[in-house]
């Protein structure tokens, strides 16, 4: 059992403690915007999610020790400047990376709004399709958009409840 806030809502996972989260989202919330890349090895950044305002990558974290965290998937962000600005850049091909990228650049925004380069080497997303540069432009814009537009819309209110594994 774990308990945990995602995106805005109390939920108590009845699984194994070990099973990492990005597992618990997909299969047992049916959260499936996180996406699974890299079998769970932790290289390619597919799977993060913001954990307590961080960027987290949820195939490395056990639920087991998340109990009381914060967190936000890919679905609690809709409208966030980002995505936006994905569109503004043409930074969409497949979009497999795109909700874990959208996750990390989101909670670097939300750490520091006008991140440096150096900040945006440190994001863990891989992109396979080779877009890279433009997803970081997407971040610049993003920045430069939040600068003068206000916050992002907050998380829809909702109920708490038992999250059981799907089988
Ligand atoms: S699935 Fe690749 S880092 Fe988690
Ligand atoms: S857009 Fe295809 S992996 Fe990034």
């Amino acid at each position: 059992m774990a308990r945990m806030r995602v995106n805005g809502q109390a939920l108590e996972f009845a699984l194994d403690p070990a099973t990492p989260l990005l597992w618990a989202l997909r299969d047992a919330a049916n959260l499936t915007g996180t996406k699974q890349g890299c079998g769970g090895t932790g290289v390619c950044g597919n799977c993060t999610v913001i954990v307590d305002g961080a960027a987290a990558l949820s195939c490395t974290l056990p639920i087991g020790t998340l109990e009381g965290a914060d967190v936000t998937t890919i679905e609690g962000l809709t409208g966030h400047p980002l995505t936006l600005a994905l569109v503004a850049e043409d930074a969409i091909q497949c979009g497999f990376c795109l909700p874990g990228f959208v996750c990390a650049g989101a909670a670097l925004l939300q750490q520091s709004p006008r991140p440096s380069p150096e900040q945006l080497d440190t994001l863990p997303n891989r992109c396979a399709c080779g877009i890279q540069p433009r997803l970081r432009r997407a971040i610049e814009r993003a920045a430069a958009a939040s600068a003068s537009a206000p916050e992002s819309p907050a998380a829809p209110a909702a109920s708490d409840k038992i999250v059981t594994p799907a089988r």
